[in-house]
């Protein structure tokens, strides 16, 4: 097929184009620019193990909780996992290679001489993984070459791990995009182009994901335990006690169901009460935590401001209260 004639003018060549069902390594490639995560995906049927590699997982929906994914029709465990009542998918992280590439082997017992717990339905769960999801199975479609499998979520698990990727036919790991650090590192400075940077609330973006990004870091390594959310909305809740969700959500900058969701899991966690009123109070643990965060803050602070003067960071922190108080009167 004439790429060139094809191509749109604004799009530029593509490096190749064609029909999926004449071209298929051209189709395949292409399918392989987009990245997914890598899973093993496992059941057990009348007491034996079928496990194999999957990177055709997607979540579906929240509510209910589903997922899906793809098997191929001539895959060996296919009959296994078109009659399973379970299946889990084993979301692997980036050390778990060498489980990628033996689950994506067909073989008699995939599980010998491998350690594996069970959940629900017994289908087996692998420790060190990023995250599982433990799934009854509620649907299969025909997906041509392959029938898709729908689950029901029962039970997630989510593990302090990086996940592993596949992207262009190979493995990759999950790093930050430069973009992301641009701030931290002055490259905006170099910036042929700063007509963006032009508008302040742009640049204001742009300094919150650096800084939120170091900090949620050094949070992790120093092993505060909350994310930024939850210790944002720590810190609301500290400032004026005894708000109620709903008015508190204007210094979230999350929807509801994200903030009902925030604020779940910090009462799940002991650090805040809501009454019968729906107030927000915290709990004695929850100062504590709010002191070590606040403290924490301070030391990060100074290493991320070092080298600016102090008048300079006091009209940054005088635009920055007048901005936050003026869109606080208007929520
Ligand atoms: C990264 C990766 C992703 C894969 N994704 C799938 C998939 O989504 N569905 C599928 O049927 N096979 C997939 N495969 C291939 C199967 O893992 C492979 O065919 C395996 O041998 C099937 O197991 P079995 O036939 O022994 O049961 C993938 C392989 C790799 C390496």
């Amino acid at each position: 097929m004439d790429c060139q004639a094809e191509k749109s003018s604004s799009m530029g060549s593509p490096v190749e184009c064609g029909n999926p069902r004449i071209e298929t390594d051209g189709f395949r490639r292409s399918l392989a620019e987009f990245a997914t995560g890598v899973a093993v995906i496992t059941t057990t049927v009348r007491g034996e193990r079928f496990g194999l590699t999957s990177n055709s997982f997607a979540s579906v929906s929240l509510d209910p909780p589903l997922v899906l994914w793809s098997i191929r029709r001539e895959s060996k465990s296919f009959a296994a996992f078109e009659a399973c009542s379970h299946f889990a998918v084993n979301i692997l992280a980036d050390d778990q290679i060498g489980l990628s590439q033996h689950f994506a082997r067909s073989g008699p017992d995939k599980f010998r001489e491998l350690t594996s717990e069970t959940g629900h339905g017994d289908a087996p769960l692998f420790a060190s993984a990023a995250a599982s999801f433990e799934c009854v199975c509620r649907q299969t479609h025909d997906g041509g070459d392959h029938v898709i499998l729908i689950g029901e979520v029962l039970r997630y698990s989510r593990y302090e791990r990086r996940p592993l990727l596949f992207v262009k036919g190979g493995y990759a790991v999950a790093a930050e995009h430069p973009d992301m650090r641009t701030f931290a590192t002055g490259a905006i400075a170099q910036r042929p182009d700063d007509s963006e940077e032009r508008v302040l609330s742009n640049l204001m973006i742009r300094a919150y994901s650096a800084i939120a990004s170091r900090l949620e870091r050094a949070r992790q390594t120093e092993g505060l335990g909350l994310t930024l959310l939850q210790a944002r909305l720590l810190r609301a809740a500290a400032t004026s006690p005894g708000r109620t969700l709903d008015e508190l959500m204007p210094e979230l900058f999350l929807d509801f169901a994200a903030s009902r969701n925030l604020l779940e899991s910090l009462v799940s966690l002991g650090l805040v009460a809501v009454d019968d009123r729906g107030q927000v109070r915290l709990t004695a643990d929850g100062e504590l935590r709010l002191k070590a965060i606040v403290a924490h803050a301070r030391a990060s602070e100074d290493i991320l401001f070092k080298g600016i003067a102090d008048t300079d960071l006091a009209t940054v922190r005088r635009v920055l209260n007048t901005m936050v108080a003026k869109q606080l009167r208007t929520a």
